[in-house]
């Protein structure tokens, strides 16, 4: 007997000629739909390779997911419900440009053909008469660019350029390929290691040659300091290098200013440990620190890198920071006002704009050791922080022994370590009474490099105990406590348990587990 392929429509059994004449209906009936689907998806095809241009690649993977989709709906490993949005058939007009173009962007369309205050630098150029001749660069030696609205500004490491002060240099610009933009600006060496240039639209990268016809030494990236800053408070740490271990003295110094109020910390490297990197690497994940390496092609000892590094982070904090505070690793401003519970309560009732440079005296501690070089417990982190360990602290200093600032950066010309040379406005230190305000300095009574300064601090007796504020020790002892064991206190687990993970990759055996094996035999 015939068998109906399609067995549900029996009711046609009955006369064979009419279900013999109906199924060949129904065949071409579906013919026609095959045909026409097929139709309907080849020109669709052809529509999309017409829209994207002859040469685009016609077999995009993504036209075919859908059916790879279908082959794998049985597994469990291919989902076909994985979320995915629907196929764009246009490009992201984000991504609509290829490997010659460079994106376009719209804060970096200015030209300008002069800057801000050249003449004011030009007077103070020729005030400082002669200036000191420092180590033995012959290049600029650049370390970074900050672009504001009428200008570029290019931070040097080199100290001796000052020949250039009255003699013009170049300021060579280059597109996002680096390749150079042909419209150069004439400036001078102005202040020490610093270069103010034009702005040019399209100019991402920028350098600094002596002559036109040379080739400038690597040019660095002009990173955009446009909108309003974005920190209210923050600090600059001196450059760290030198053999005493440091995480236990960085840890308690991002923490307390953070206490203080600061929200962002541009650390100077020359060196320290891997160990100390570590941590520093940690506070760098978390946004909370910029790490500005101090490295350049000529000679100078670890210890001279302080101006250089004084005044990129001067021009740095520009338009970055409302205030930034210039400091050593050991160094801690605090408040001593009941009025003032921190540095930023303190910043927030200045209101009168003649104050650009906060000028905090120095109170010194006694230290006689160096932190440890790694996290053993909690025990011992709490016992070696400075402030439970050091509280010897001597008499306030004078106006001008070691005094550090707290500055306005935009209003600031010409900074140094512990003052400004010339202001923009306003009065070039605005001293804080020791009622107010001190920097508790931990001094290290093994004398580095500067062989004098035990004696310096001496010379401020009679010493006396203050131990830190009791609200800051209980909650920096904390926060130091949370880092650290975040960073170092890494989880272990068992041998066997490593063992297990090992295996996985293709048999190999855990050097614990090889080492017990070694040992049982
Ligand atoms: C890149 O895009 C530009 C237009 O923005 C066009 O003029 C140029 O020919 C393109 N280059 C290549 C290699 O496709
Ligand atoms: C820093 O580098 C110097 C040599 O350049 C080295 O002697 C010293 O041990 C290094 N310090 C640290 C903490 O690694
Ligand atoms: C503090 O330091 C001074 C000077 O070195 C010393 O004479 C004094 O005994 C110290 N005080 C304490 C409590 O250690
Ligand atoms: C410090 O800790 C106390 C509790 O010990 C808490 O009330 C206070 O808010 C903390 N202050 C800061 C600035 O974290």
């Amino acid at each position: 007997m015939f068998r109906d392929p399609f067995c549900r429509f029996s009711i046609f059994r009955r006369v064979q000629p009419l279900v013999q004449n109906t199924f060949h209906l129904l065949f071409a009936f579906i013919l026609i739909i095959f045909l026409v689907t097929c139709y309907f998806s080849a020109s669709n095809e052809n529509n999309e390779t017409i829209k994207q241009g002859r040469d685009a690649d016609s077999s995009s993977p993504s036209e075919y997911l859908p059916s790879i989709g279908h082959y794998f709906t049985h597994t469990t490993e291919f989902n076909k419900n994985i979320h995915n949005a629907p196929l764009s058939l246009r490009e992201n007009t984000l991504f609509a440009f290829n490997s010659s173009n460079c994106p376009y962007k719209e804060w970096n369309q200015i030209r300008t053909d002069s800057i801000p205050n050249a003449n004011r630098h030009a007077d103070w150029a020729i005030q400082i008469k002669k200036p000191s001749k420092y180590l033995y660069h012959t290049s600029f030696a650049l370390l970074a660019a900050f672009a504001h609205r009428d200008q570029i500004i290019v931070t040097l490491t080199s100290e001796n350029q000052f020949k250039f002060v009255f003699k013009t240099v170049y300021c060579r610009y280059y597109d996002c390929h680096r390749k150079e933009i042909f419209y150069h600006f004439e400036s001078k060496v102005f202040p020490q290691s610093t270069v103010f240039c034009a702005r040019r639209p399209g100019a991402e990268y920028i350098s600094i040659s002596e002559k036109l016809n040379e080739t400038p030494e690597y040019s660095v990236p002009i990173v955009p300091r446009l909108n309003k800053p974005p920190h209210y408070f923050t600090v600059c740490m001196a450059t760290l290098y030198g053999d005493e271990p440091k995480f236990l003295q960085i840890v308690d110094f991002i923490e307390y200013y953070k206490l203080q109020g600061a929200t962002f910390f541009h650390i100077y490297l020359r060196n320290v440990s891997n160990y100390d990197r570590v941590l520093l690497d940690d506070y760098v994940r978390t946004g909370d620190i910029e790490i500005i390496k101090m490295h350049d092609h000529f000679w100078r000892d670890d210890f001279m890198w302080h101006n250089a590094q004084i005044n990129d982070c001067h021009h740095r904090s520009k338009f970055f920071s409302k205030w930034t505070a210039l400091i050593d690793i050991d160094e801690r401003i605090e408040m001593r006002d009941e009025k003032y519970k921190t540095i930023v309560n303190y910043l927030d009732t200045i209101k009168n704009l003649q104050i650009v440079n906060l000028h905090f005296k120095v109170q010194w501690v006694i230290k006689q050791n160096n932190t440890p070089a790694t996290y053993v417990n909690d025990k011992q982190i709490i016992d070696e922080m400075n402030f439970h360990k050091y509280q010897n602290i001597s008499q306030v200093g004078a106006l001008w022994d070691q005094p550090k600032c707290i500055i306005r950066p935009e209003k600031i010309a010409i900074m140094t370590i512990h003052v400004p040379k010339a202001v923009y406005s306003g009065e070039q230190f605005t001293p804080v009474s020791e009622k107010i305000g001190v920097v508790r300095h931990y001094r290290n009574v093994k004398e580095r490099v500067f062989s004098n300064a035990l004696q310096r601090m001496m010379s401020h007796a009679p010493f006396k105990i203050i131990p830190i504020s009791k609200w800051i020790d209980e909650n920096l002892t904390k926060q130091i406590i949370n880092r650290v064991k975040w960073v170092y206190d890494v989880i272990d687990v068992t041998c066997e348990e490593k063992q297990k993970i090992y295996k996985k990759h293709g048999g190999i055996s855990a050097p614990c587990w090889i080492e017990e094996k070694a040992m049982k035999d």
